[in-house]
C-alpha cells in the first residue's frame, strides 16, 4: 500500500487529497501547506469524513517535510492559480520558484518517487520539476491532457446528449490554448465522432476546450478544481494498481513526434513505474503542425523559464 503527498492544500491539492481517499487505494496521505494549518484542517476534515464515506486511507496534514518521508508518488499543486484577465504563462516565475523548492524538499525525504505536477504553467512547471529533481524521466510528468479530454469528453456528450462514460478521445500539446484536441481519434462508443457531429459543431466544442480553464477562471474568478483535481487522482490510481491505463500526459519528448527535449502532452501508457511506454500516433500534416504550432508555444515559455 502507497504513501501519496500532495503538495499545496488549496483548492486542487486538497480535492486531490480527498478523491483520492475516497478510492480507498493509498494507506497514506500526506497533505504539505505552507500554511501549516490549512494542511492539518482538510486532511483531519477529510479523515473525518471516512467513517460517512467508508474508506481507510489515513491523511495527514503538515508544513514539514520530514512527514513526507518515503513517498512512492508526489503531486505538486503548490503555486498561485490565475484570476481573471491573467494566462496561465502570468504565473511563470512565483510558481517556478515554488516549484523548484518543493522538488528540492521531498527528495530531501524520498529517494525516487513519482512526481506528477499541477501547478501551471503546466508543462514548463513540469520541465522546471524534472531539471530540479535529477530523476529519470519516467517519474516526472504532468497533469494536463487527463483533464482537458475530460472537459473535451463533457461538451461532446452534452452535445449528442450521451453519457460521457461512452466518450473516448485524444488530446496532445501544451496545456494552453494552443492545445490540439484530435476529432479523429474521438469515438463515441466506437462509433467515429465525426459521424455523429457536423463540422462546424465539432470545431466549436474544439474551441471551447482549448479555452475551457479561462472559460471557468471567468465564471469563478479563480480556476477549477473539481475536475483538475479527480484527474491528478486518476493518474495517481493507474500507478498505485499498475493499471497500464493509456493517458494524456505531460511528459518529457527525446526525439518523438520529432520533437527534442521538451515536455508536451502526448499519449503515455501509465503503470507502477510512472510513464511505461509513450505512444507516438500517426498524425496526418493538419494535426502535424498543430503540434508543432502547440509545441512552439511551449517552447517559448521553457526559454522564459531557461533564462530566469
Ligand atoms: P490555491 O491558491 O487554492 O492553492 C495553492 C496552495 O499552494 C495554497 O494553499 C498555498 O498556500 C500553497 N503554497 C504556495 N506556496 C507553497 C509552497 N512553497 N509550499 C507548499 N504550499 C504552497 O490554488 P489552486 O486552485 O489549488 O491551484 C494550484 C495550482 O494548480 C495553480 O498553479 C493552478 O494554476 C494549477 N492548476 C493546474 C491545472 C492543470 O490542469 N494542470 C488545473 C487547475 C489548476
Ligand atoms: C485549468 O485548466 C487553469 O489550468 C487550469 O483549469
Amino acid at each position: 500500500m502507497s504513501k501519496v503527498t500532495v503538495i499545496g492544500a488549496g483548492n486542487v491539492g486538497a480535492t486531490v487529497a480527498n478523491v483520492l481517499a475516497h478510492k480507498d487505494i493509498v494507506k497514506e496521505i500526506v497533505l504539505v501547506d505552507i500554511v501549516g494549518d490549512l494542511a492539518r484542517g482538510k486532511a483531519l476534515d477529510t479523515w473525518q469524513q471516512a467513517p460517512i464515506d467508508n474508506y481507510s486511507t489515513f491523511l495527514t496534514g503538515t508544513s514539514d517535510y520530514k512527514d513526507t518521508a518515503n513517498s512512492d508518488i508526489v503531486v505538486i499543486t503548490a503555486g498561485i492559480p490565475r484570476k481573471p484577465g491573467m494566462s496561465r504563462d502570468d504565473l511563470i516565475s512565483t510558481n517556478a520558484n515554488i516549484v523548484i523548492s518543493v522538488v528540492k524538499s521531498v527528495l530531501e525525504y524520498s529517494k525516487n518517487p513519482i512526481i506528477i505536477v499541477v501547478s501551471n504553467p503546466l508543462d514548463v512547471m513540469t520541465y522546471a520539476a524534472f531539471k530540479a529533481s535529477g530523476l529519470d524521466r519516467s517519474r516526472v510528468f504532468g497533469m494536463a491532457g487527463v483533464l482537458d479530454t475530460a472537459r473535451y469528453r463533457a461538451f461532446l456528450a452534452s452535445e449528442l446528449k450521451v453519457s460521457p462514460k461512452d466518450i473516448q478521445a485524444l488530446l496532445l500539446g501544451g496545456h494552453g490554448d494552443t492545445m490540439v484536441p484530435l476529432p479523429r481519434y474521438t469515438t463515441v462508443s466506437g462509433i467515429p465522432v465525426t459521424e455523429l457531429i457536423e463540422p462546424d459543431v465539432l470545431n466549436a466544442i474544439v474551441d471551447r476546450t482549448k479555452s475551457g480553464g479561462g472559460e471557468l477562471v471567468k465564471l469563478m474568478g479563480t480556476s477549477a478544481w473539481y475536475a483538475p483535481g479527480a484527474a491528478a487522482a486518476q493518474m495517481v490510481e493507474a500507478i498505485v494498481k499498475d493499471e497500464n491505463r493509456i493517458f494524456p500526459v505531460c511528459a518529457h519528448l527525446n526525439g518523438q513526434y520529432g520533437l527534442k527535449d521538451i515536455f508536451v502532452g502526448v499519449p503515455v501508457k501509465l503503470g507502477k513505474n510512472g510513464i511505461e511506454s509513450i505512444i507516438e500516433l500517426k498524425l496526418n500534416n493538419d494535426e502535424k503542425a498543430l503540434l508543432q504550432e502547440s509545441a512552439n508555444a511551449v517552447k517559448e515559455v521553457m526559454d522564459v523559464f531557461d533564462k530566469m
